[in-house]
């Protein structure tokens, strides 16, 4: 059986702003993300990028990103309005989920093989930051942020306030949450391969349900239902009022 024919990787490019590097998921250094979204499968390891953290590694599978959203995450797309932004979309798997239900969705991520992915699935995508300036700013009808994307940017309380002027004012945010209720770390992370590929460090955040209620509250938004299977846990956030 002849080998599978090794496509050689090329180093995508990397966003600049102005002078200072913007640091994303798993970008930078030996990129292994881009790596491993190339392939579709492997596990990546989320991890500190120095030991001042005591936030333990987490093993994420590229395969769960890159297959089909299972039947529970299709479940969760039925409590959204639309049009949806699908923050950090990866390679797509809610947005063709979206597609499926008929339910308008965009995503948003920083990462160039994740955007290639996604629109090679037929998805509306923009390659940009979240913090970037986005279309449709505050007429948006929902965010989802799943995966641990509540993480991006490492600051809980800027993502939070973002949403909320990105949103219109009846929006809602779905928010998968750390397992552990108290969770609430910002650090400075790294992503590894299998194979000892490493990514420059980026910001990142760790939260759990009851965290993330205090982080919402202080941005202008409440906790107004919950949901979860196989230990996974989200969170709906609807409006308070408008942004304190
Ligand atoms: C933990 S992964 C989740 C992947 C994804 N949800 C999926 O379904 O495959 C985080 C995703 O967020 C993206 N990301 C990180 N920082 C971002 C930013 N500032 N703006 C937009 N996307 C970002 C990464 O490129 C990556 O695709």
């Amino acid at each position: 059986m002849s080998a599978e024919p090794q496509v050689p990787f090329a180093v995508p490019a990397v966003p600049a702003l102005g002078t200072a590097r913007r640091r994303f998921f798993g970008q930078g250094g030996a990129e292994p993300y881009a790596r491993g979204l190339q392939h579709g499968v492997g596990t990546l390891i989320l991890r500190p990028a120095n030991d001042s953290t005591a936030a333990v590694p987490l093993r994420l599978q590229l395969q769960h990103w890159c297959a089909p959203a299972a039947a529970e995450e299709r479940a969760l797309l039925r409590g959204l309005r639309g049009p949806v932004l699908d923050v950090g979309c990866g390679p797509g798997r809610m947005l063709a989920a979206a597609a499926a239900i008929g339910l308008k969705a965009t995503g948003v991520d920083s990462s160039e093989m994740a955007v290639q992915h996604a629109r090679a699935r037929g998805a509306m995508v923009l390659n940009s930051s979240i913090f970037d300036a986005l279309p449709q700013e505050g007429r948006w009808g929902s965010a989802l942020l799943l995966d641990g994307n509540i993480g991006i940017g490492g600051n809980v309380g800027a993502l939070l306030a973002r949403l909320a002027q990105l949103l219109d004012v009846r929006g809602s945010v779905l928010v998968e949450v750390d397992p552990r209720a108290d969770m609430d770390l910002a650090y400075q992370a790294i992503l590894e391969d299998a194979a000892g590929h490493l990514s420059e460090p980026f910001p990142w955040s760790r939260v759990g349900a009851d965290a993330l209620a205090i982080h919402a509250a202080a941005a202008g938004w409440r906790v107004a239902g919950t949901a979860g299977f196989e230990l996974r846990g989200f969170c709906w956030l609807r409006r308070v009022g408008p942004p304190h």
